[in-house]
């Protein structure tokens, strides 16, 4: 089966194909194209949907072009548009302008190729990216239950799969997401926009215990998290020291970083204990942190659990990872059927 899907719910602009063995689980990538706006939004410290939507219309047209003409060529030879089963397409959450120009787009090449259509659910996109084959020497084999721990720049939410069809949502962030929290105190230290790549990199350089910030809700019961409040108390530490030398925005970052990555493996720890689970699935833009991999990966080591962590490039957002999810839940609709849902949660 082979699927081209696309992505625009938020900055970026991709597309992919993908193909999936019938007889197994094996996703295989033919093409991977992301292009971002991120460093237009360097010059706001954030994204404005207006220009994020404005640069989208000028990239899917090209990024669709260089997807099929990436496309590695398969037993069938080069690949050709009658041997694409479906087109997969992010129909939210996200940027309503943004997630229209995808939708749209995938419509219209649905009704010219005569094509289905396969709507995806962004956030159940980033967990399927750890479905994705991508080393040919490793069978990937993810056991179930599995519990994913959902990190982007706008959700921050444990998922429990009891298999491809089953999934139950356990907890989340009362208010800010843990990659909003990162951009938000990156701004607050000036560092360039997207704040959590710029906070690991300085962050490096930082010394442990020259500051300590709170650990919003490590300790609740329940599975949710709030990171407004840290955000809070870097922004006071921040107005009290009036001005920043580089060291400090070191420690500032590094006591940041250790405090967001506590509370998510504490819960996500818990979590997996509770449900008894087997593996433990990472999405979305903060997995690509590599102390937040390393620290999960200690910690899960002692109880016997698996750790799925995609790499960096498939945690943010790509379109690989909609047309994974579209492969193992095959349930084409006609193109006419679709629309955006921005305020899409798990169901
Ligand atoms: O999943 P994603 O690409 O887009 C959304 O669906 O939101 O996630 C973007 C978020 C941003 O908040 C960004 O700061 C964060 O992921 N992020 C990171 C890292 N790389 C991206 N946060 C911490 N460490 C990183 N290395
Ligand atoms: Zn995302």
């Amino acid at each position: 089966m082979k699927i081209l899907s696309i992505e625009t719910s938020c900055d970026e602009t991709a597309a992919a194909i993908i193909s999936k063995e019938l007889q197994n689980d094996h996703i295989t990538i033919l093409s991977n194209v992301v292009a971002s706006s991120f460093a237009l939004h360097s010059k706001t410290g954030g994204i404005v949907p207006e220009i994020a939507a404005r640069e989208q219309l000028k990239f899917i047209i090209p990024v669709i072009e260089k997807a099929i003409e990436n496309c590695l060529p398969t037993e069938e030879g080069k690949l050709k548009i009658e041997n694409l089963d479906a087109i997969a397409v992010t129909v939210g959450p996200g940027l309503i302008g943004s997630l229209l120009i995808g939708i749209e787009t995938a419509k219209t090449l649905a009704y010219i190729w005569k094509k289905p259509i396969i709507p995806v659910n962004h956030l159940l996109g980033h967990i399927y990216a750890n479905f994705i084959q991508t080393t040919n020497h490793k069978q990937l084999t993810i056991n179930f239950p599995a519990l994913a721990l959902l990190v982007s720049g706008g959700h921050t939410d444990l998922v429990l799969l009891k298999s491809h069809t089953e999934f139950k949502w356990i907890g989340g962030t009362l208010d800010d997401a843990a990659g909003e929290a990162f951009d938000k105190i990156g701004r607050l230290l000036d560092l360039p926009y997207p704040g959590g790549p710029s906070i690991e990199k300085v962050s490096k350089k930082g010394v442990i215990g020259s500051f300590v910030f709170p650990r919003p809700m490590i300790g609740s019961k329940d599975f949710n998290f709030s990171f407004s409040g840290l955000k809070a108390a870097v922004a006071r530490e921040i107005i009290k020291l009036e001005k920043l030398n580089e060291q400090q925005v070191a420690d500032i970052s590094k006591a940041t970083q250790n405090s967001i990555i506590q509370v998510l493996i504490r819960k996500t720890v818990k979590a997996a204990k509770e449900y008894n689970v087997k593996s433990i699935l990472l999405g979305g833009g903060v997995a690509a942190n590599q102390k937040l991999k390393e620290k999960m990966y200690s910690q899960l080591s002692t109880l016997n659990l698996q750790l799925h962590v995609p790499p960096a490039h498939l945690c943010t957002d790509n379109a690989v990872m909609i047309g994974a999810y579209a492969a193992f839940h095959y349930k084409p609709i006609l193109w006419k059927n679709i629309t955006a849902n921005p305020q899409l949660y798990f169901n």
